[in-house]
């Protein structure tokens, strides 16, 4: 029997909470004490990946309290819970189902009366299908020709994370000839946004798909007529050109003026959602059904590993027990993801919304006030790049933030160039290594200015090369941290209401029913 408790009622708990500060990551790390740690405390993850966390404040003694902890809050109970098809997330009453969509972790799930995981699969499989006759020429625009570009319309959950796989695949799908149509994003409702995508796209050759799970999102549907539009006025065949992906019971799916639609279901959060058919779409097209099916092949050994019930083996449980350690224990409030590949530019955009729109949140499952410190805020860009940025503050800043690295052996290009004795891969990699050291063991100087305190804990993921199981390796690695911290902290990570307000208050403006400072603010733009 699953007991839901608030973080700070378990023994296990304030037994951590008596560690503070205990383990000196200068020491620790320096000389052959350090390369032990780096050998000892690292565990494979799935696509051939590690999980390395010698640079966090942790050594036997604490890992066995995490362990203890993880144990007394049922972490992997829960998940059970979850993956079998209960009704995890309380306030919208719906189960949480994202991981069926790339494997059966425990039994049938049954729904509205069907087999849910035949269901995605189902999805899969049209997409797959239509995605070949794309490419095949079989489906093509009011003349005959082929299609050669796809836009993804969407926000959120329905934008960050298949933009960020796009990304993180692109050039991995082009070296690899894999790459079949080039993918194109609009978001934003900022008119600057669609205006520059189109200027960038022929639009006779190409297809537009409107993602939205609730077919109600302002920001998407007005960008959805801005396209219509444009395709009008290009005199093309606004039929021949749109899809839909969005939920069965959306005013979308009533539709019937879009050339295909595929569906995912209200058991899947916009945040989760990339390996659903909201990812499946755009990726299948864009790089052909084979590589999405090995993007969500990742995706599933990782799951797996998450359902492994030995805390100190499950990376994902793990990274989420060390990270409520850092926040609720030695309290750091933030955390910076940093991973040294170009082609993650946009994860850690992704992962802001997946940590922050399921954590971010000041009651516990039941509604009520909790009284410890909940979601971390994450940001974070790559590397080399931040260290010319933002890394000032995190060697030296007030605060210690937590880093989490991710970087890879080989770069998903052959191209490279020697400059003084090392590739540019050497040097990326160099610098990573560097860095993890740097923050842990800092330096002393007479000038205080040029002092490093060190302390400053970090983890990395490390990998051979950025490959479609690698990828979705990380994505489900950090969907699962997410969930595993909210279990801790005894929140419900899969609703998001939080973003209401600010929507109905716009309404009242664009509907000029404003007072006061609302009144004023939109004066301000002429409203
Ligand atoms: O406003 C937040 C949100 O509901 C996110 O949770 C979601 O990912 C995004 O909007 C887009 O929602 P939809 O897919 O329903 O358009």
């Amino acid at each position: 029997m699953v007991a839901w408790k608030n973080l700070d009622t378990l023994d296990s708990y304030r037994e951590l909470a008596g560690t503070k500060g205990s383990v000196d990551l200068a020491r620790v790390m320096s000389g052959e004490s350090g390369a032990e740690r780096v050998r000892k405390y690292a565990l494979p993850m799935a696509a051939g990946l590690t999980y390395s966390y010698a640079a966090k404040c942790v050594d036997d003694g604490i890992l066995e309290k995490l362990a203890a902890l993880a144990k007394e809050a049922q972490l992997s109970e829960k998940f059970e819970e979850l993956y079998n098809g209960a009704v995890i997330n309380l306030t919208e009453n719906r189960r949480v189902l994202h991981q069926l969509t790339r494997g059966q972790l425990g039994g049938q799930v049954m729904a509205d009366g069907v087999d849910k995981r035949a269901f995605y699969k189902g999805e899969q499989e049209k997409i797959a299908a239509f995605a070949k006759k794309v490419h095949a020429g079989e489906i093509t625009n009011e003349n005959g020709e082929k299609f050669n570009t796809v836009v993804q319309i969407g926000i959120g959950g329905s934008d960050l994370g298949p933009r960020a796989i796009y990304l993180a695949l692109e050039n991995w799908a082009a070296a690899n000839h894999t790459l079949k149509m080039q993918a194109r994003f609009i978001s934003n409702v900022d008119p600057d946004d669609p205006v520059g995508v189109l200027h960038g796209v022929d639009l006779a050759h190409a297809l537009f798909i409107v993602v939205s799970k609730s077919g109600t999102t302002l920001e998407t549907l007005t960008n959805e007529s801005f396209v219509k539009d444009a395709l009008q006025k290009a005199g093309l065949d606004v039929s021949k050109h749109m899809l839909a992906v969005t939920s069965e019971t959306s005013p979308m799916a009533k539709n019937s003026g879009y050339l295909a639609a595929f569906f995912m279901d209200d058991y899947i959060g916009g945040r989760f959602s990339t390996s659903s058919a909201v990812g499946n779409a755009v990726l299948a097209l864009a790089f052909g059904p084979e590589v999405f099916a090995r993007f969500l092949e990742g995706m599933a050994e990782e799951d797996r590993l998450s359902a492994c019930t030995d805390p100190l083996k499950n990376p994902a449980m793990l990274d989420a027990l060390i990270s409520v350690y850092e926040r609720n224990v030695l309290g750091y409030p933030v955390t910076a993801l940093l991973p040294y590949s170009q082609a993650l530019s946009r994860f850690p955009a992704h992962l802001q919304q997946a940590s922050m729109e399921s954590n971010g949140k000041s009651v516990n499952r039941f509604g009520e006030a909790v009284d410890y410190c909940t979601g971390e805020v994450l940001f974070g860009e790559p590397g080399t790049n931040g260290q010319h940025s933002f890394y000032q503050l995190l060697h030296q800043g007030t605060d210690v933030i937590p880093l989490q690295f991710i970087g890879f052996r080989k770069s998903q290009n052959e191209e490279d160039v020697e400059v003084e004795g090392s590739t540019s891969q050497a040097k990326l990699c160099a610098n990573v290594a560097a860095q993890m050291v740097a923050f842990a063991c800092g330096k002393e100087d007479e000038n205080p200015a040029k002092r490093f305190a060190g302390q400053r804990p970090s983890s990395i993921i490390i990998g051979e090369q950025l490959t479609p199981e690698a990828c979705g390796a990380l994505l489900a690695h950090y969907e699962n941290k997410f969930m595993f911290q909210g279990f801790l902290w005894n929140v419900n990570s899969f609703d998001q209401e939080g973003v209401q307000l600010g929507k109905v208050l716009a309404k009242r403006v664009l509907a000029h029913d404003t007072d006061g400072a609302l009144k004023e603010y939109a004066s301000l733009f002429g409203i």
